[in-house]
Formats: C-alpha cells, sequence, structure tokens
C-alpha cells in the first residue's frame, strides 16, 4: 500500500519511474514530441510525509537532497498550489533527480494522487499523467494519453543504475536525429509467458539511448556494464537519461550484480528493485 494515514499526516511514496521502452514517433508544432512507451513503476522511490496546514511549506531529506529546491522551482510545490493544497511537505529524496526515473514528476504525482486531486496534471510536465496511475502503461501523444496494462507485468528483477551525470531532457530530445520512428509493436505478445514478453522487449527501443550516449558517452559503459553481468536479459537507458536499467533473470542474479557493479563503480548509484 503506497499511502498510510497517521493522525494529520499522510505519507506516500513516489516511486521510480521506468521507460522499458520509448519510441519518438514524430514532433508537433509546438516542439513537443510524441512518444509511445511502455512504462512500469519500482517498488522502491522518494517518500512524502504531507502534514495540512494554512501555509505551503517544504523540507528536503535523503541521500539526493542536495541541490533540491524548496520553493515553488520544485514541482511538488507547483503540484500543490495547481491542487489548492497547503500545508507541511517532507521530501525524502531517495532517487536521483534528473535522471530519466521521474524523479520530481514522481514526487508532484504522488502528491496529487494523496490530496485527491482529479485533473490530469500534464501542465507540470509530460511524465505527470502516467505518475499519478503509479502503474505499468502504455503512454502516447505527448505523454496525456496513459492506457493501464489490465494485467500488469509479471514480477520483474531489476537494477537500476546511474553513472552520476545530469542529461538535459530538451537537449536529448534536441539531438535526436530521426523523429519520425515506428511505434511499439503489437501488444498481444504482453499477455504470453514471461519468456515471449522479454522477446518483444527486447525488440522494441529507446530511440533517446542514441542523442542520450551523444550528450554523456558514459551511458554506453553503463549499458555495457549491465548487460555484462551474468543473469541480465536485457539492459536499456529510462526516459532521456542517463539512469539505465537491467532486467535480470532472478533476484539473486540481479542481487549478485548490484554487488559487482558497486565493486567496480563505487561512484555509480545502483538500486535493486522489482517492477510490478
Ligand atoms: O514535460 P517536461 O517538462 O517533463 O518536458 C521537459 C522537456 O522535454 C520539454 O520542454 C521538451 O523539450 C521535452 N519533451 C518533448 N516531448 C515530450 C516530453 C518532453 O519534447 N513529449
Amino acid at each position: 500500500m503506497s499511502q498510510v494515514r497517521a493522525r494529520d499526516s499522510i505519507q506516500v511514496l513516489a516511486p521510480a519511474k521506468v521507460n522499458l521502452c520509448l519510441h519518438v514517433t514524430g514532433q508537433r508544432a509546438d516542439g513537443y514530441h510524441l512518444l509511445d512507451s511502455l512504462v512500469a513503476f519500482a517498488a522502491g522511490g522518494d517518500r512524502l510525509r504531507l502534514t495540512p496546514a494554512p501555509e505551503l511549506s517544504l523540507t528536503v531529506s535523503g541521500p539526493f537532497a542536495a541541490g533540491v529546491p524548496c520553493d515553488a522551482r520544485n514541482l511538488v510545490w507547483r503540484a500543490a498550489e495547481l491542487a489548492g493544497w497547503t500545508g507541511a511537505i517532507q521530501l525524502e529524496k531517495n532517487l536521483p533527480h534528473g535522471a530519466g526515473i521521474g524523479g520530481g514528476s514522481s514526487d508532484a504525482a504522488a502528491l496529487l494522487r494523496a490530496v485527491g486531486y482529479t485533473g490530469s496534471g500534464l501542465e507540470l510536465g509530460a511524465d505527470i499523467p502516467v505518475c499519478q496511475l503509479s502503474r505499468a502503461a502504455r503512454v502516447s501523444g505527448i505523454g496525456d494519453v496513459v492506457e493501464a496494462l489490465p494485467n500488469g507485468l509479471a514480477q520483474t528483477h531489476v537494477l537500476l543504475v546511474n553513472p552520476g551525470v545530469h542529461v538535459s531532457t530538451p537537449a536529448v530530445f534536441r539531438a535526436l536525429a530521426q523523429k519520425q520512428n515506428p511505434p511499439l509493436a503489437p501488444f498481444s505478445a504482453l499477455e504470453a509467458d514471461a519468456p515471449c514478453w522479454l522477446e518483444w522487449l527486447r525488440a522494441q527501443r529507446n530511440d533517446l539511448e542514441a542523442p542520450a550516449i551523444e550528450t554523456a558517452p558514459v551511458i554506453a559503459q553503463v549499458l555495457r556494464a549491465i548487460q555484462a553481468r551474468e543473469g541480465c536479459d536485457l539492459a536499456r537507458m529510462s526516459g532521456s537519461g542517463a539512469t539505465c536499467f537491467g532486467i535480470f533473470q532472478s533476484a539473486a542474479a540481479r542481487d549478485a550484480a548490484g554487488s559487482s557493479l558497486r565493486r567496480a563503480y563505487p561512484d555509480w548509484w545502483c538500486c535493486a528493485t522489482a517492477l510490478s
């Protein structure tokens, strides 16, 4: 359960978002790109505690608190304003931000969900609608068309790895040479057994991987390092990077890969989790 109510305050999880595949299928006249993406959510993420009060305030703690603004520059603050909610927001940043795994969008969406906001929240960012749903979905349009996967995904053992570089989402989209790419292949494979699903997923892409690698070449090293670990079925980048994920055959293989990567690359963030 992602929401726990204790007296007046509510605790909510803002889970990491993972784009299992992300196809860019076109560009609108206003510059926004059309996407076709399969999005899932991890078991872990940032945590929010919301305590209603007459004034809005924000405090940030946790391993990724450094540099996170505590005012209207923070998306979670703007989400509170959008929902007309006031109170104290205590935000525990456990996820790297500006990292292709939701970050600020997931925080903002968690607040909107917790306070019962009924709009899409799209005005805060293209990732907000799916983060509000917070479960496996196909996302299209510019992020505004969200279709939940009826059966979710089978439990998937995943390692998230971020090399500590920040990549700019607009810069990655700008560097994408070919804006018109094929959409996701037909979806029926998702209803089949796991090996078949993985085969389907391997045949999909993240079209932003190549331009993100141009911007931050270390991403290619991250992908190779994940792929080289025993039991890795697939390594791919999420969103516009720089976080990459590996899907592993078992929880044990994932954990062993995590330990090995932490030893080899002590500066990288490495998080063993599950998608559901
Ligand atoms: O919506 P969000 O603020 O997360 O998007 C950040 C930037 O990413 C946008 O300003 C735009 O440059 C780019 N973007 C895009 N097409 C999308 C989503 C984001 O071009 N569908």
